[in-house]
């Protein structure tokens, strides 16, 4: 009740003031340095996508300098790009890209994107839950108590398909939920599982935003748009929508960039948190610096607990991971996994820990990849690459796309970079949330198909 009455008039107070201050200019993206007349001073910061490609100034090993010595926030590395956010227009300014001969497109992120918006508590019978197509669930982000609160309501709505189990408590104490999406069996041979999980790194919520999307399409009539519910016909579906609900509170509450997990590595550590995709059971390795196939050097001493990248002091040391895993293996037969991440629109096959190893089922793994990349383009045009994550981004141990493979023998496990690739990236508008769950669904409609016909 109390909070309730904290969230009104908080919500109250904003709804004013943004009113006042807001500026209706969004965002503009440009290829070089920011002029004077479309940079508003002391609103946001600036995300810049520096190609590594075409040459100029830096190589990808300076951009990563120059990010680590001014602060700065590495937001994406590819092969041929690498995304840095300065928090603050100031920062960007001082630092050695302004008016530098690289290749660059700068977008700003208005500071109104970056604080998340307090506001009211959203009731779940306001959401007009039973229609997929017609519910406002899905044009905006939510807060944990919400997400709760849309969890609840499926299984209150659907009671019969929907089961939750409780899987362990995150580092902070709250309890962390799988939901089993199952239609009722009558044979009694057990049905192939495919796995579904959310953002481990707090930041990306839209992929946090997917799940829930995709959740609601699996248990939607089959007579609308985007439903998958004729895929329960043929599998069972476990879904761990929160795999970070800690990490997860924190960008609403603290800093909307956060990253890692929240919890406390040691009486004497002044950092706090361990990146969860770091710090899976399979060629799990404290060394793991960021990003090692680009920097070329090999890393030295084990990685700075500060770091956005820090993997544990050893595998599974993170209770939300060990939650996880504990649980996936006690589910039957699973045959597909997708780890929802955001952004850079690609689909990534295993391994991350290496680019010399291949897998034994890559072509399988790959062909379906295309298939599910084209599925994907058919909704709203969007187009995906395809590729194994160290190919498509640089070597990281400890990945949980190689543990479902390699160690819970999901032979195809994917990771998944939704949209965009770079103009608003953490920042991708609520708008498009919808848009990204259709075309996701999509992806898994043609992946379950792909999987039961060439079985
Ligand atoms: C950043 O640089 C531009 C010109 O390049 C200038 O107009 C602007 O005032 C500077 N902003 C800050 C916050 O220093
Ligand atoms: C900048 O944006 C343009 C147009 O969207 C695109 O063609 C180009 O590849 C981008 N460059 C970088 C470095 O991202
Ligand atoms: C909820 O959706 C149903 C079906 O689309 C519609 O008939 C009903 O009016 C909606 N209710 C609200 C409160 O929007
Ligand atoms: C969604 O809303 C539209 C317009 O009100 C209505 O025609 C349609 O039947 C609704 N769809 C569902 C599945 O309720």
């Amino acid at each position: 009740m109390l909070l309730q009455i904290r969230w009104l008039i908080a919500g109250l107070y904003l709804c004013v003031s943004y009113a006042l201050f807001v500026p209706l200019e969004q965002q503009s993206v440009f290829q070089s340095a920011p002029t004077p007349e479309n940079v508003p001073e002391n609103e946001g910061g600036i995300l810049t996508t520096i190609s590594t490609e075409l040459g100029g100034e830096f190589d990808a090993q300076d951009i990563l300098n120059v990010a680590v010595a001014t602060h700065a926030d590495i937001w994406r590395v590819t092969q041929s790009e690498v995304d840095i956010y300065f928090p603050t227009v100031d920062g960007y300014n001082r630092s050695s890209f302004n008016n530098a001969l690289i290749t660059q497109n700068v977008t700003r992120i208005l500071s109104s994107d970056v604080t998340p918006p307090t506001r009211w508590f959203s009731d779940p019978s306001s959401w007009n839950l039973t229609s997929l197509a017609n519910t406002t669930f899905h044009s905006e982000y939510h807060p944990l108590n919400e997400i709760e609160g849309f969890i609840e309501a499926m299984t209150g709505m659907y009671p019969d398909l929907v089961q939750l189990a409780n899987i362990g408590h995150s580092a902070e104490g709250r309890e962390m939920v799988a939901m089993r999406i199952s239609k009722p069996n009558t044979k009694t041979k057990v049905k192939p599982g495919f796995v579904l999980t959310g953002a481990q790194h707090a930041r990306e919520w839209v992929a946090t935003s997917t799940v829930l999307y995709l959740t609601h399409a699996l248990v939607s009539s089959a007579s609308e748009e985007f439903a998958m519910s004729s895929l329960l016909d043929f599998y069972d579906f476990y879904v761990i929508p929160v795999p970070n609900p800690d990490g997860y509170v924190y960008t609403w509450e603290h800093d909307r960039f956060w990253y890692k997990n929240r919890q406390i590595i040691g009486p004497y550590e002044k950092c706090v948190g361990i990146d969860m995709n770091r710090n899976w059971g399979h060629k799990w390795k404290a060394r793991a610096d960021f990003p090692t196939s680009v920097t070329k050097e090999k890393p030295k001493a084990p990685t700075d607990p500060c770091t956005p990248w820090y993997p544990g002091h050893r595998a599974f040391e993170s209770p939300e991971v060990n939650n996880i895993a504990n649980y996936i293996t006690t589910l039957p037969a699973l045959k597909a996994y997708i780890d929802l991440r955001s952004y850079g629109q690609m689909l990534s096959t295993p391994f991350a820990y290496s680019c010399k190893k291949t897998p034994k089922d890559a072509e399988d793994q790959i062909e379906a990849a295309h298939g599910a990349a084209r599925a994907i383009r058919l909704a709203h045009g969007t187009s995906f690459t395809t590729g194994s994550l160290c190919s498509k981004l640089y070597k990281a141990p400890g990945n949980v796309v190689d543990w479902m493979y390699a160690k819970a023998g999901i032979k195809y496990s994917y990771a998944v970079h939704l949209r965009d690739t770079g103009t608003y990236g953490f920042t991708l508008p609520p708008e498009w949330i919808r848009p990204v769950g259709e075309e996701t669904a999509n992806m898994v409609q043609f992946l379950a198909e792909f999987i039961t016909l060439t079985k």
